[in-house]
């Protein structure tokens, strides 16, 4: 059975894989816990990564180099861009662009790396399908698939919420998942990142951020659940 790698943001989100984590065993890296164990059936490593593309990639790196996890699944909680979509929404990740990598001035085109192969980084088809197959019985919810772009910025604007939704033609916003995926990719490990939308990017983020908090980690359980065993 594959070992599957689980980066969530929050400590709610931790709690409920740790509460039906059997085998536990804590291990201590890079200042963040790694916990080991066997969920739905399935071994895992989960942990909390922290804000922010560094911590982001350093945990991701860990997981693969240390844990040799063969899978990543990232789930969270993520500033909702498109119009239509609104909080408690869930939106999975087919492409990730970092929306603050900005190398304009050397001619290149803005989310775009220096002599990288690629700057939108795809989700693994297999894990994209599975995540699917979970958000499909998520009740009261519905689901999008779509660009999801990272940033070390709390989007907390009308004007640049819709910036960066026209710009990158992307979903919704957050700030972790793309160095996630620039690490699976570089590494060759499949990566999936299923976001519930807690709030739209607007002058009221703060505060929908607090009050969607335990819907998205209740859309947490149900699609980790579902997924992991199919993985
Ligand atoms: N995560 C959740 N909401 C967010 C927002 N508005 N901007 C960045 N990351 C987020």
């Amino acid at each position: 059975q594959p070992l599957i790698g689980i980066i969530v943001a929050m400590q709610e989100e931790l709690e409920v894989v740790l509460q039906s984590l059997q085998q536990p065993q804590a291990h201590q890296r890079a200042g963040m816990t790694f916990y080991q164990g066997i969920y739905a059936g399935s071994p895992v490593v989960a942990v909390i990564c922290g804000v922010g593309k560094v911590n982001a990639a350093l945990c991701t790196q860990i997981l693969i180099s240390e844990f040799h996890t063969q899978r990543i699944i990232n789930i969270g909680v993520a500033g909702g861009l498109h119009p239509e979509i609104q909080p408690g929404d869930v939106v999975i990740a087919d492409t990730l662009m970092q929306h603050d990598m900005d190398l304009r001035p050397l001619g290149l085109a803005r989310g775009h790396f220096y002599r990288m192969d690629t700057h939108a980084f795809p989700s693994d088809p297999m894990l994209l399908q599975w995540a699917r197959q979970a958000c499909a019985d998520l009740k009261n919810h519905r689901f999008f698939v779509g660009r999801i772009v990272t940033g070390d910025q709390f989007i907390a604007s009308p004007e640049l919420a819709q910036e960066l939704h026209q710009h990158f033609d992307a979903l919704a916003c957050e700030m972790e998942s793309a160095s996630i995926a620039q690490v699976c990719f570089l590494n060759h490990i499949p990566f999936i990142c299923i976001r519930s939308i807690s709030d739209n990017a607007n002058t009221g983020a703060h505060m929908d951020f607090a009050q969607f908090t335990p819907i998205a980690a209740a859309n947490a359980t149900t699609l980790l659940q579902n997924m992991i065993p199919l993985c």
